[in-house]
């Protein structure tokens, strides 16, 4: 690869998506591009690379950043996420919202779909909620990954990653080699192609936001500025949950971490700009204080029955072989 070719490309696919390649990526560049390059009719990376110079928007362009980005994704991925929703989040929703019974919900990096449909299981297995409009959005960049999370199509092997053997048995069917998702899990999450770099338009204000794995990709101003833009989508009260390997600190003071409870993050109402709603953030009128502010966590409502049972160990699965499939290729 020419050097000047690592750097067009790097450029092109930092400012269409915000993911920084580094110079120890080039084998990443090599290795996922060279099939865009046979798809395109061109001998190499180097023939991308100069078709880019000579328009850097298009097909072409479009197809090296949806190679570039990193779809890795499974059921319940880290678990202690979900955990956090069942037993923080949600008691804490289910009290503050009696009165609209609504919940919204945003993945924003949702991939092929497993981090959404985690959280629909997880609701579809509280009885408490039933009755609730609940609204879960999916959105990424990657148009093949959001393709597929639509399917709602899952190989064998991406079934046997971190989902319990209970929700496999009870919301997915098995056609052949492949595991469908029930239609009642599959409609209640929407998707919708977004780029976190673009403005957020018409998305309404969510109670929960999922926005794990993602940020790791970018630099620390670009993370910065979709924190914040992302607090302005979110309700004075709600929470935001970022990856294992993600915070808010050091970046920007419009969250703040919970304690004790790693990954999950609380909207911090006057540094996002917002009107507290300061009925749910004391705690008067019989509602428990949001998490953040129950000195040690002692208030922390318990998890209902039905959640925990939901993420109870799968234990073995006799039967289901590991065998990969399905999942776009990304070395
Ligand atoms: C590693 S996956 C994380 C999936 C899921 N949140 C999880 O933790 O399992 C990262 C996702 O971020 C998406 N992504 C990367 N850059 C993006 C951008 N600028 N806007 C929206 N999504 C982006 C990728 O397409 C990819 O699907």
């Amino acid at each position: 690869m020419k050097p000047e070719t690592f750097e067009r490309i790097s450029t092109l696919v930092k400012s269409c998506s915000g993911i920084v390649l580094t110079k120890e990526k080039e084998y990443l560049l090599e290795s996922r591009l060279e099939p865009v390059a046979r798809r395109h009719g061109m001998n190499n990376i180097d023939d991308i690379a100069a078709a880019l110079s000579r328009s850097a928007i298009g097909r072409l362009a479009d197809d090296v950043v949806e190679a570039m980005t990193t779809n890795e994704t499974f059921f319940f991925r880290d678990r202690t996420p979900f955990t956090h929703f069942s037993e923080v989040m949600l008691p804490y929703i289910k009290q503050a919202r009696s009165n609209e019974r609504k919940l919204r919900i945003w993945c924003a990096a949702a991939s092929m779909g497993q981090e959404p449909y985690s959280l629909a299981m997880l609701l579809q297995e509280d009885a408490s909620m039933r009755g609730w409009r609940r609204e879960i959005l999916g959105t990424d960049i990657s148009v093949e990954a959001l393709e597929k999370a639509k399917s709602g199509m899952y190989s064998q092997f991406e079934v046997q990653r971190g989902l319990p053997v209970n929700l496999l048995v009870k919301y997915f069917k098995q056609h052949g080699d492949v595991w469908q998702i029930s239609p009642e899990i599959r409609s209640a999450v929407q998707y919708r192609q977004y780029n976190l770099l673009k403005p957020f338009t018409g998305f309404g204000k969510f109670d929960v936001v999922f926005c794990r794995n993602v940020l790791i990709y970018f630099d620390q101003q670009t993370k910065k500025d979709i924190l914040e833009r992302i607090a302005k989508q979110m309700n004075a009260d709600s929470y935001l949950v970022l990856g294992a390997a993600e915070t808010v600190i050091g970046l920007t003071d419009t969250f703040s971490p919970v304690p004790g409870k790693r990954g999950l993050f609380a909207v911090n109402a006057q540094a996002s700009g917002q009107e507290p709603q300061r009925r749910a953030m004391t705690g008067t009128d019989g509602l428990q204080p949001r998490a953040p502010l129950a000195a040690g966590g002692s208030s922390r409502p318990a998890a209902p029955a039905a959640t925990r049972a939901a993420l109870s160990p799968a234990g073995a699965r006799p039967g289901l072989n590991a065998r990969p499939g399905g999942l776009r290729p990304k070395l």
